[in-house]
C-alpha cells in the first residue's frame, strides 16, 4: 500500500521473514515510515514486534526480504549502523544509568568537553544548557539536570531518551512499547512527546500492544499476528473498534482453534476409551459365552 504517492518513505521492509532454527518469527513483513508520520505496529505477545524492530535497528539481519533506507537498500551489521542513518531506538530498558545526572544521561557515548587532552572535562555548562533547551523542546521543564535520573518518572525517563535521540539527529524514532509499564498520565506524557517528534519531521515507529494507545496518537497501523501481517491500515480508513476487532478477531480465532483441537484431543480419548470399554466388554461376553459352552456341552 502506498502511503503517499510519490515520496520515498524514511525506511522501508520488503516481505522480510526471520527465523530462529523451527520457530518462524517473521514470515513476508512489509512495512514503512514517511517523515512526519507515527506508524504504529501492533500485535499480541509473541506477535514479533521485537524481531521486526531488531531488524530495523540493526541488531538481527532478515533471513529473507530487502531493507531500504530513503529508497536505497541497506545491510545493517549492528544498532551503530542504523544509528549513523539517523535511525535511533528507544528500548523499554532504556540504556541510561539511574544514578547519573539527566544532563550525564543525555550526552551519555557522546559528552561535550573543553580544554585540551589531558585536561579535557566533561563540559558541564553546555551539557547543562542543551539539555534544558531540548528537554524545553519537547515541552518539558526539567528544574535541575544534576537530579539523578534514577529519580524521574518512567514517562519523564521516556522523555529524555526521546530528546536524546532527537537532538542527536534521529529521522526515525523506534520506540519498544514505550507506554507498557505506564499508568494513564504517564503514558500520555509520552504520547504527547511522540507527537512533538512527529510535528518536528520525524517518522516515529511506535510499538505497542495497546490500541487505545495506538489509535489517538497513530497515522497508519500495521498488525502482526504470530509472526505474520493483517496489513497496513490508514487511521482514515479504520475506526478504533475495528483495530480492535482485528486484533481481538485474531486472538479470538486462535482461542477458537486452540478449543477445537482440544475438542478433538478430547474426542479421541474418548473414542478410545470407548473403544477399550468395547473390547473389555466383547472379551468378556465372549469368555461368559464359552463358558456356558463348556456348562452346556457337560
Ligand atoms: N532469539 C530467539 N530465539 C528463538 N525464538 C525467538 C527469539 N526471539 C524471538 N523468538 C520467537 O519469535 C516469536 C516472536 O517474538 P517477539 O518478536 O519477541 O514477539 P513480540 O515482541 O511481539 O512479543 C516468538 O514466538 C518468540 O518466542
Ligand atoms: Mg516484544
Amino acid at each position: 500500500m502506498s502511503a503517499r504517492a510519490g515520496e520515498t518513505p524514511l525506511l522501508e521492509v520488503r516481505d522480510v521473514s526471520k527465523y530462529f532454527g523451527n520457530v518462524i518469527a517473521l514470515k513476508d513483513i512489509s512495512m514503512s515510515v514517511y517523515a512526519g508520520e507515527v506508524m504504529c505496529l501492533l500485535g499480541d505477545n509473541g506477535a514479533g514486534k521485537s524481531t521486526l524492530i531488531k531488524i530495523l535497528s540493526g541488531v538481527y539481519q532478515p533471513d529473507e526480504g530487502d531493507y531500504l533506507v530513503e529508497g536505497r537498500p541497506v545491510h545493517f551489521h549492528s544498532p551503530r549502523d542504523a544509528l549513523s542513518e539517523g535511525i535511533a531506538t528507544v528500548y523499554q530498558d532504556l540504556a541510561m544509568i539511574p544514578l547519573l545526572s539527566i544532563a550525564r544521561n543525555f550526552f551519555l557515548g557522546s559528552e561535550p568537553t573543553v580544554g585540551v587532552w589531558p585536561f579535557k572535562r566533561f563540559d558541564l555548562r553546555r551539557a547543562d544548557r542543551v539539555t534544558r533547551e531540548e528537554m524545553a523542546k519537547m515541552g518539558i521543564a526539567v528544574r535541575d539536570t544534576e537530579q539523578p535520573v534514577g529519580t524521574l518518572s518512567g514517562g519523564e525517563r521516556q522523555s529524555v531518551a526521546i530528546a536524546r535521540a532527537v537532538y542527536f539527529g534521529a529521522k526515525v524514532l523506534i520506540l519498544d512499547e514505550p507506554t507498557a509499564a505506564l499508568g494513564v498520565k504517564e503514558a500520555g506524557i509520552v504520547l504527547r512527546y511522540i507527537a512533538q517528534a512527529r510535528a518536528r519531521g520525524l517518522g516515529v515507529v511506535f510499538i505497542t500492544h495497546n490500541v487505545h494507545h495506538a489509535y489517538p496518537i497513530g497515522d497508519r497501523f500495521t498488525l502482526l499476528n504470530r509472526g505474520r501481517s493483517y496489513g497496513t491500515f490508514s487511521k482514515r480508513d479504520v475506526t478504533r473498534e475495528d483495530v480492535v476487532q482485528m486484533m481481538a478477531g485474531g486472538e479470538e480465532l486462535e482461542e477458537l482453534g486452540h478449543e477445537l483441537e482440544e475438542f478433538a484431543r478430547a474426542d479421541t480419548a474418548a473414542s478410545a476409551k470407548l473403544a477399550e470399554v468395547g473390547r473389555a466388554f466383547e472379551a468378556e461376553s465372549r469368555a461368559m459365552s464359552q463358558a456356558s459352552d463348556v456348562r452346556e456341552q457337560t
